[in-house]
C-alpha cells in the first residue's frame, strides 16, 4: 500500500527496509529542485486541462493550491526531512493536502522520469545564470587590475623562471582570456540545456494529446520538446557538459589562484593581499597566508572529482531511466555551487591584490629578461639570430660572473663580447623599451594593452545589458536569436 508522500506501492505488501528506504531517499539533496517542480506540475496541469484531462476550472484550483505552495515555500523554506521519498513526492502530497483527489490527478500521463529531466534543465538555467554572473564578477575584476596597470611592467615567467618583462595589464587580461572562453562554453552548453523532456513519460511518450510544442514554450524552452522520449529521459550528456565547464573554469581559477600565490610570496613580493583576504597562523605570529586563492585551487579538485563521478555514473547505463541517475544531483549541485563560490571569492582575491607596481618595475629590469632584446639588437646589426643567440648567451655567462646586468656591462666587456655594437645599451635594453616593441597583436607592450583594456570593458558592458535578442520575454544569455528561436 502507498504511504502519503510516496508515488508507487500498488503491489507493494511489505513497508520497505528501514534502512533501505532511508538510503534511497533525494529530498536532502532535490529539495533544490521544488521551485523547478512546482513550474513543471503548473505547466503539466496546463497541458492537461487542454487535452481535456482537467476542466478549466479545475486547473485554476490545482494552480491555485500551487501558488500557496510556492508562497509558503518561498516563505518557511522547503523542508530537507519529510517524509516523503523525493522533491517529486513531496510536491504531490502538498497538493494533495491543498486541493485533494484534483492533485491526484495531475501525474497522468506523466513519470518523474521525464519530470526529474525537466525539473533539472529548469533548476539548471538558474544555476547557469549564476555561473554567468560569478564569471563576469572576475572578468570585471581582472579587468579592472588590468586598466590599473595597463602601463607597469612586472617579469614574466615561463617554467617559473624570469623569461621577459611584461605588463601587470597583460598578465591579467591573459586570465580573462581563458575565462572567456569558458564563458563561451556556458553559453554552449546552456543551448542544449535549452530542450524540454516533459511529456516523454517514463520512457516510451505519452499516450495523452499534449501539446509538446506549446508545453515547451510554456516551461521557455527555445529548442522546443525533446525529439526521442527514450533518449530525453535516459541522457545525462548535458549534465556532463556542464560539469566539464565547471571543471575548466575551476582549473582556470586555479591557475589564477597560483600565479597571485606564487606573487604573494615572500619570494616574489610582486602583490600583497589586504587583511580582508588573508589569514593568519595560530602559531607562527609573523605569517600572512594567501587562504583566499589556495581554497580556490584547492576546491578545483572537488570539481574534477564531480566530472569523473558523473562520466563514471552514466558510462555502461543500459537505456533509458535508472535509479543511478538519482545520483546525478548529488555530484552536480554541490560542485556548481562551488564553482559559483569560488568565482566570488576569486573575484574578491583579485580586488583586494595589491601590486608594488615600483617593485615590480625593479624585477623587470633584473635577471637578464632583456637578453632577447640584446639579441636582436645583434640581429639589427647584421648577425645571424642563431649566432647573436651564443653571443648574448656568452655575455649573460659574464655578467652573472661580475653581478651585473646585460645594460651595466663594462665598456670593454661590451666591445669584446658584442663588438656588433655600439654606444649605450641603458636606453634600448629599459624593460619600458622592450615592452614597446612588443606591439603587434596579442603583444604586451602597454599601448595595445590599454586598447585590449578598452575592447574588453565594451565587451563586458555589452554582456552585462543581455544580448541581441529581441524576444522581450527571452532570459537567455547572449541570445542571437537565430540559435535559440528556430525552434
Ligand atoms: N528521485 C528520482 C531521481 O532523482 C526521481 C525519478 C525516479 N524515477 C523512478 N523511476 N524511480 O532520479
Amino acid at each position: 500500500m502507498s504511504q502519503p508522500g510516496q508515488m508507487w506501492g500498488g503491489r507493494f505488501q511489505g513497508g520497505l527496509d528501514p534502512v533501505f528506504e532511508a538510503f534511497q531517499k533525494s529530498l536532502t539533496i532535490d529539495h533544490e529542485l521544488a521551485f523547478a517542480d512546482l513550474e513543471t506540475n503548473l505547466a503539466w496541469t496546463q497541458a492537461l486541462a487542454r487535452a481535456g484531462v482537467f476542466t478549466e476550472a479545475e486547473f485554476e484550483r490545482v494552480r491555485e493550491a500551487i501558488d500557496q505552495l510556492a508562497e509558503h515555500w518561498a516563505a518557511h523554506g522547503v523542508p530537507r526531512d519529510d517524509a516523503a521519498e523525493d522533491v517529486h513526492s513531496l510536491v504531490e502530497k502538498e497538493l494533495i493536502a491543498r486541493c485533494g483527489d484534483l492533485a491526484k490527478r495531475i501525474h497522468t500521463g506523466r513519470s518523474r522520469n521525464d519530470q526529474v529531466a525537466t525539473d533539472l534543465r529548469l533548476h539548471l538555467r538558474v544555476l547557469m545564470a549564476d555561473l554567468l554572473e560569478g564569471l563576469h564578477d572576475v572578468l570585471a575584476a581582472l579587468v579592472e587590475q588590468a586598466k590599473r596597470h595597463a602601463d607597469a611592467p612586472m617579469p614574466g615567467y615561463t617554467h617559473l623562471q624570469r623569461a621577459q618583462p611584461i605588463t601587470i595589464g597583460h598578465h591579467a587580461l591573459a586570465h580573462c582570456e581563458a575565462l572567456g572562453r569558458d564563458r563561451e562554453r556556458l553559453l554552449d552548453a546552456w543551448r542544449r540545456m535549452d530542450e524540454c523532456p516533459l511529456g516523454s513519460g517514463a520512457l516510451a511518450g505519452t499516450a495523452l494529446p499534449i501539446d509538446r510544442d506549446e508545453l515547451a514554450a510554456e516551461l521557455d524552452f527555445h529548442r522546443g520538446p525533446s525529439h526521442n522520449s527514450i533518449d530525453a529521459t535516459a541522457a545525462r550528456d548535458h549534465l556532463c557538459e556542464l560539469l566539464f565547464v565547471a571543471a575548466m573554469t575551476m582549473t582556470h581559477l586555479s591557475r589564477l589562484a597560483e600565479d597571485y600565490v606564487f606573487f604573494a610570496s615572500q619570494e616574489a613580493r610582486l602583490l600583497r593581499f589586504d587583511d580582508a583576504v588573508s589569514t593568519g597562523s595560530s602559531l607562527m605570529p609573523q605569517k600572512r597566508n594567501p587562504d583566499a586563492m589556495e581554497l580556490v585551487r584547492g576546491k578545483a579538485g572537488l570539481v574534477h572529482g564531480a566530472l569523473a563521478a558523473m562520466l563514471a555514473t552514466v558510462k555502461g547505463l543500459p537505456l533509458a531511466y535508472n535509479r543511478d541517475l538519482q545520483v546525478d544531483k548529488q555530484i552536480l549541485l554541490p560542485a556548481l555551487r562551488e564553482t559559483s563560490a569560488c568565482l566570488r571569492v576569486a573575484a574578491l582575491a583579485v580586488r583586494h591584490a595589491h601590486f608594488d607596481v615600483a617593485r615590480c618595475a625593479a624585477e623587470a629590469e633584473r635577471g637578464y629578461l632583456n637578453a632577447t632584446d640584446l639579441a636582436d639588437l645583434l640581429v639589427a646589426a647584421g648577425v645571424p639570430f642563431r649566432d647573436a643567440h651564443g653571443l648574448v648567451g656568452a655575455a649573460v655567462n659574464r655578467a652573472v660572473e661580475l653581478g651585473v646586468e646585460l645594460q651595466d656591462l663594462p665598456a670593454a666587456e661590451q666591445q669584446r663580447l658584442l663588438p656588433q655594437l655600439r654606444g649605450d645599451l641603458r636606453v634600448q635594453l629599459a624593460a619600458r623599451a622592450v615592452l614597446d616593441r612588443r606591439n603587434t597583436v596579442g603583444g604586451t607592450a602597454p599601448s595595445r594593452v590599454r586598447a585590449e583594456v578598452e575592447r574588453w570593458q565594451q565587451q563586458l558592458a555589452e554582456w552585462l545589458s543581455g544580448g541581441g535578442c529581441d524576444d522581450p520575454d527571452c532570459e537567455t544569455p547572449d541570445c542571437d536569436d537565430e540559435a535559440h528561436h528556430h525552434g
